[in-house]
């Protein structure tokens, strides 16, 4: 394994130590929340844990359903006690830029809902500033496609529309629609630029997730540092 993928594992193994008896928690999508969900299945089997789990993804609902995670939906418990998830940046104050995965809408949707936001990553995700080497996703409607593209480039951002990766058409997201990736460049005024976006119409949702993580579980290369609002 990787350091990456060990630091990865790490940190989800501490962060999952969060759960308790009883929680109902939202499921975040990634490859570092996969690890995540494989330990709640083993919590679930040795340790009786009784939870129940909302998931931001097809992705996580399969590999949730495999890991034995009984799930439920926001229908039946539309307040969530944690959300586990996966990010693409993380800053000093814990704004993030998720979304490479795809499931953004989902992601901050399932986060709205729950009492507390745990993000788990290793520590090449940390950043002195968002958006430096890294686009920002931007969930779209396929029928505004050309407006947004347009509106955005206004704004400063250079918007290019994510391809599948057999390069066989655009990705789709679980929501059916298309996923622009931004080049900002630093994004000084997160919040603002968040707002923004969402006036445009078409916008769906944003990577960007500002104020909403409690805590961040980084996996170094030889420990997990906790970080805090
Ligand atoms: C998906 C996400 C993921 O959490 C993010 O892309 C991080 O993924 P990984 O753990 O595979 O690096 O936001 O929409």
């Amino acid at each position: 394994m990787s350091w990456r993928e060990d630091a990865k594992k790490r940190a989800a193994l501490e962060a999952v130590k969060n759960i308790e008896d009883g929680f109902v928690i939202g499921l975040g999508s990634g490859s570092t929340v996969a690890y995540a969900i494989s330990e709640i299945g083993r919590r679930i089997k040795e340790e009786n844990l009784r939870i129940l789990g909302v998931p931001t993804s097809y992705k996580t609902f399969l590999l949730a359903v495999e890991c034995g995670i009984p799930l439920t939906t926001l229908n039946e418990h539309p307040e969530l006690d944690l959300d586990i998830d996966g990010a693409d940046q993380v800053d000093k104050e814990l704004n993030l830029i998720k979304g490479m995965g795809g499931a953004l809408t989902r992601e901050k949707i399932v986060a709205s809902a729950s009492k507390a936001l745990i993000i788990i990553v290793d520590e090449t995700k940390l950043t002195t500033s968002l958006g430096k080497d890294q686009p920002l996703p931007v969930e779209v409607l396929p029928f505004a496609l050309p407006l947004v593209m347009d509106k955005i480039k206004r704004m400063g951002g250079k918007p290019k529309l994510r391809e599948r990766k057999d390069g066989s058409g655009p990705y789709v997201t679980d929501n059916g629609n298309f996923i622009l990736d931004v080049d900002f460049d630093i994004i000084k005024e997160p919040r603002s630029l968040d707002a923004d976006l969402k006036r445009i119409p078409g916008v769906i949702e944003t990577g960007l997730f500002i104020g909403m993580a409690e805590k961040a579980y980084v996996g170094t290369k030889t420990d997990v540092k906790i970080l805090k609002k």
